[in-house]
């Protein structure tokens, strides 16, 4: 095998920290990077022990989770001024190994210039559980939300308000399905960290946000009715602006795609000043997520419901290394 320059320590070290700072369910942050020393390239290989069995028994989520953080990946790549080659899911015997990403040549004249706006929000976007504004946010800027969704082999489907009337609707009734099952609520439970924790997984209880005073928007409940108090209800925007992230076949290598596309469009929304939550209750119920689809769309498989406005920052969350021996550096 041809033995290709080492990558040096401060550069993994940065597309490590670009890595890990992409939003992952519950915080479970389900990856574990490894530089591989023969080939130099970064591998990404998925968690089993921070999985989600009963709301994630298929790892849908978990892939989308693992696409966001090779989407971090390959934007600080660029950042960097490297090429990035992302081969996904690389070897049928490793199934746990979900991408492998090379640095390439320099990117040359010919390659489109990296954004620094998107490689700039890494770091800024926050999940904000939070009421929203309600201020519209401008056609163009939703318009480079899709085109973000499309570049990235995934969809976005904007619905009017009957549209959204319906997704929240279906993602109540996901909520009310939450709460009558204990062992899916104290799953979640368990991901929720009490200020001060040790630990750089799950979410802090500082990071929640209230319930919508107005019973529209079913945020979802991380705590359920156990004797840790909920922020009291707020009045959330009255008109909630919303984009169905889809993808037309539903593979691994699609989740792992839906990933990044979930990612991108998060990040042009953050590099324009929005904010975003993500609804992914009615995913974790096949037949729901099923229901999700628009009526009359083909082949359309859901995978999440973004919430986007202005508004005010959500509350940033802890990071692990995300490395793993042999040291990645
Ligand atoms: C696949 C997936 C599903 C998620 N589902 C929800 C959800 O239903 N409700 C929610 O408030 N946040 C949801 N999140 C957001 C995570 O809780 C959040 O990314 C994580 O706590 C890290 O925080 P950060 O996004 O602020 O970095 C989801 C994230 C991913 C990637």
């Amino acid at each position: 095998m041809r033995t290709r320059a080492a990558l040096d320590a401060a550069t993994v070290e940065s597309l490590l920290a670009a890595a890990v700072a992409a939003p992952s369910i519950h915080n479970t942050q389900p990856w574990r990077f490894r530089l591989d020393p023969d080939s130099q390239a970064l591998e990404v290989h998925s968690m089993p022990q921070r999985t989600l069995p009963l709301a994630d028994p298929t790892h849908r989520a978990q892939y989308l989770s693992v696409g966001a953080a090779i989407f971090n990946l390959r934007l600080a790549a660029v950042h960097l001024g490297r090429r990035a080659e992302v081969r996904l899911l690389p070897d049928p015997h490793q199934p746990g190994l979900l991408a492998a990403v090379r640095l390439t040549s320099p990117l040359g004249t010919h390659d489109e210039p990296p954004d620094p706006g998107l490689h700039e929000a890494i770091a800024r976007r926050h999940t904000s559980r939070l009421p929203f504004t309600g201020r519209p946010v401008p056609e163009p800027i939703v318009a480079e939300m899709a085109a973000a969704a499309h570049a990235a082999a995934a969809r976005l489907h904007i619905p009017d308000i009957a549209g959204a009337r319906r997704l929240l609707r279906l993602t109540a009734a996901a909520e009310g399905r939450n709460h009558t099952h204990p062992a899916r609520m104290a799953e979640t439970l368990a991901w929720i960290t009490a200020p001060g924790a040790a630990t750089p997984y799950g979410i802090p209880l500082t990071a929640l946000g209230p319930p919508d005073a107005g019973r529209r928007i079913p945020m979802r409940d991380f705590t359920g009715p156990l004797p840790v108090v909920r922020r009291p209800a707020l009045w959330f925007e009255r008109h909630v602006q919303l984009a169905l992230l889809w993808t037309p076949h539903d593979r691994r290598d699609d989740w792992l795609r839906a990933g990044q596309a979930l990612q991108y469009v998060l990040l042009t929304a953050t590099a324009h000043g929005l904010r975003t939550s993500l609804l992914h209750q009615a995913m974790e119920w096949p037949d729901l997520r099923a229901a999700m689809a628009p009526p009359h769309y083909k082949r359309c498989h859901p995978h999440m419901l973004i919430r986007f406005g202005y508004g005010p920052d959500g509350t940033g969350t802890p990071r692990g290394p995300g490395r793993s021996a042999p040291a990645a550096a």
